[in-house]
């Protein structure tokens, strides 16, 4: 073989050495932009729930209740709960244990939620110096804000009967 013809071959196989490379970089970048594309399609597929639980329709008519009727300002804009204790938490309430400044216990299902709402006065919760404000709301709109609890209970754990 000539010098000419060595040199040749060596340039070929140099240049097919750059070629695989190259293809293999290539592959590596393409594996890994599906990989990502895959991934954020997942994070995004899962509903827009960046700002917290998705309420059902009622639950967030009860939310506009409780803003409406001044709930919030006791009980927290997010149903957290008063600063100072002005009211208890509504989340993780349904379903709870709640004890009462008699010192019984009960379980906050449904019917304690709309009785504590239409007649706060029935069971009061322990250590609280406030009293709620009794008001008339309409049965509609008090389902909707027990909706509206019911569903914060559930985002913060609570066993939830559904319903
Ligand atoms: C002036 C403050 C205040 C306002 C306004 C208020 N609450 Fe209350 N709420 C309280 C306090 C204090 C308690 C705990 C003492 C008691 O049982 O009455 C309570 C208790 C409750 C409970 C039972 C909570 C538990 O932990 O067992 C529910 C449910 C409730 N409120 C719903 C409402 C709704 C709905 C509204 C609006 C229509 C409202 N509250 C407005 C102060 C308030």
């Amino acid at each position: 073989m000539s010098d000419r013809a060595r040199r040749n071959r060596a340039a070929q196989q140099r240049a097919r050495r750059v070629r695989r490379a190259v293809a293999v970089g290539v592959s590596v970048v393409v594996v890994l932009v599906v990989v990502m594309i895959a991934l954020s399609l997942r994070g995004g597929g899962s509903g827009d729930d960046v700002s917290g639980p998705a309420l059902s329709d009622l639950a967030q008519r009860g939310e506009e209740m409780a803003v409406r009727y001044g709930c919030v300002g006791c009980h927290g804009r997010s149903g957290e709960g008063g600063a100072d204790r002005a009211g208890p938490a509504w989340a993780g309430l349904y379903g709870s244990d709640v004890e009462l400044a008699d010192g019984s216990t009960v379980v906050a299902d449904r019917e304690y939620l709309i009785e504590s709402i239409v007649d706060p006065r029935a069971k009061q919760v322990a250590g609280f110096t406030q009293k709620m404000p009794v008001e008339a709301i309409p049965e509609a709109e008090v389902r909707a804000i027990v909706q509206y609890i019911v569903e914060l209970g559930a985002s913060a754990g609570t066993p939830s009967s559904g319903g």
